[in-house]
């Protein structure tokens, strides 16, 4: 059965095939039970790695308490969210209790064990049955993620108060599992910030690749160089965006938020290109010195940082050095895509470097940029992460992470080379991009290994991103660009390739649409386009 088939059978009722492709994706290692018909699967984004349902039934109504266990102290704000929710749905809101030494029958039993170390720091286990419900993990991590696991199990208000009796046992696939959000084309609010780490925890994403710095706006605050934020985070022009930044303290409360939901938060502060709001600000910066403005462009912009002007160096080693004291993370994005050369060939400045460090050519001025600022990012103990033109220049430094856009070729480019590589191509996770691109079904059928590559280099491959490049994305239009193409990437990147079934997560996902919907308010976007668009039934879909 085609896609377009199994879709229009999809929106016509169940039916035989549909039926089998839902029931493949709720079993994998045990018989179903006659109990529960497809109607009845869980509507679980990602799916997990592991999932069998048993026998019987626990009864919401007689939950007893929420027993917080060993090292479940941090993720205590979660578990009151959990008795938040069970209140809606019962009626009662179930105390949390230290563990005892004797389980109570009707206890949700949360708690880490170190029998489960080969769950790893994001894996859990969860066990629903007649008595009671048991959620345990190596980890805090592992804790919090089966937290989301069972909030999505949980009914709707309406539906019922019966949680059918299974055995989940999860990990993912990939450690790198992330957004990028582009907060300078279109400044973003904090609140709104603080929404997608809270969407990107719940499907189990591990990153926001936080885009703070271009040459339409400068968006973070650095103390030492005030003019970056008081010029440069200001564009002029009347639409909601054009203006803003995020002062440290804001950054600081966000970075708070984020730990709480196990999100990294990784900066990126673009060089040696998109960096006009940086040169409107200080335009000694540039080759040429003259004065310029915050642009009101978008696409590639020829004025560049000046690489043979010692300043700039020194201006981004400070900059960078605010930015590593402010941001916990491991990994800092120093940008090096999409750098015209044009400023560079013209500057007595630049050529005297290319002449002085023996370098080929102004790819060459390019690698040696990127090979200081990183370098610098090395000194301070964390690992810098570059876009793919990295490679295609050569001589990247062998710890630096590729995060490859322009495709399979640079995937493979940046995986021949031996560096860890984050694939991100724009024919799949660009979800700014129109449905004609990448419809969910692309999403879905998106694998961010490249097809017959050694297992060992594969490995290389740790994760993906999807990308929320905000030209034609205020904050407004964020949530439906990305959702539901992000369930899609959340499956890819968290379950297994041959566990995955279009159709039954076609199902599952119009299902946790609607929830969301009604939860959260989420907006959701139409999902389809070639050939079959069913995209408002899809915003309307009844699950
Ligand atoms: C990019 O899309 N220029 C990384
Ligand atoms: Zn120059």
């Amino acid at each position: 059965m085609t896609r377009r088939q199994a879709l229009t059978t999809l929106a016509a009722g169940a039916s035989a095939a549909v039926v089998a492709g839902a029931a493949s994706a709720r079993t994998d290692d045990a018989p179903q039970t006659a109990t529960h018909g497809v109607d009845m699967l869980p509507a679980l984004i990602p799916m997990p790695a592991s999932y069998r349902s048993l026998e019987g039934h626990f009864e919401l109504s007689s939950v007893r308490c929420i027993l917080v266990g060993a090292n479940a102290n941090p993720i205590r704000p979660h578990l009151e969210q959990l008795a938040r929710v069970l209140q809606e749905l019962t009626g009662r809101r179930p105390p949390l209790r230290t563990v005892s030494a004797k389980r109570p029958t009707g206890a949700i039993s949360i708690a880490t064990d170190d029998q489960l170390e080969q769950l790893g720091r994001e894996g859990y286990e969860l066990e629903v049955t007649p008595s009671g419900v048991a959620l345990r993990a190596h980890t805090q991590t592992g804790l919090f993620y089966g937290v989301q696991t069972l909030r999505q199990l949980l009914p709707m208000p309406g539906d019922g108060l019966s949680l059918g009796a299974l055995k989940i046992r999860d990990l993912p696939r990939y450690p790198w599992r992330g957004l990028l959000l582009d907060c300078c084309r279109h400044f973003m609010s904090t609140k709104f910030v603080k929404r997608c780490i809270d969407l990107l925890a719940h499907h189990k994403f591990n990153r926001l690749h936080w885009h703070l710095t271009e040459d339409q706006g400068w968006r973070i605050e650095v103390k030492r160089y005030p003019k970056l934020t008081q010029v440069g985070s200001k564009r002029s022009q009347n639409e909601p965006g054009a203006v803003g930044f995020y002062t440290q303290r804001e950054i600081r409360d966000i970075l708070g938020y984020a730990a709480d939901r196990q999100v990294m938060v990784v900066p990126e502060i673009e060089m040696p290109g998109h960096c006009t709001a940086a040169l409107a600000a200080y335009p000694t910066l540039s080759c040429e010195g003259k004065a310029l403005t915050v642009s009101t462009e978008w696409g590639i912009h020829k004025d560049v940082y000046c690489a043979g002007n010692e300043q700039v160096f020194e201006f981004l080693q400070n900059v960078l050095d605010e930015v590593i004291e402010l941001f916990p993370s491991s990994h800092i994005h120093l940008g090096g895509d999409e750098v015209p050369k044009d400023r560079w060939q013209a500057c007595p400045k630049c050529q005297a470097r290319i002449a002085k460090e023996k370098l080929k050519d102004e790819k060459d001025l390019q690698s040696y940029f990127m090979r200081r600022m990183a370098q610098h990012v090395a000194s301070r103990g964390r690992q810098s992460i570059c876009w793919d033109e990295i490679v295609e220049e050569g001589r990247a430094p062998p710890g630096m992470v590729v995060q490859a856009w322009r495709g399979e070729k640079a995937t493979r480019l940046a995986l021949r080379a031996g560096h860890q590589t984050i694939v991100s191509p724009y024919s799949h996770v660009y979800f700014d991009y129109a449905l004609d691109v990448s419809d969910l079904g692309d999403v879905y059928g998106f694998d961010p290994r490249p097809a017959g590559v050694h297992e060992k280099v594969a490995g290389q491959v740790i994760g993906s991103e999807a990308c929320l490049w905000s030209e034609g994305a205020p904050e407004s239009l964020v949530e439906e660009k990305v959702f539901p193409r992000l369930f899609g990437l959340a499956e890819v990147l968290w379950t297994a390739p041959a566990r995955r079934d279009f159709e039954a997560f076609y199902r599952r996902c119009r299902k946790h649409s609607a929830r969301l919907i009604k939860t959260k308010g989420l907006r959701v976007g139409p999902a389809l386009f070639k050939g079959y668009d069913v995209g408002p039934e899809f915003l309307n879909a009844r699950p």
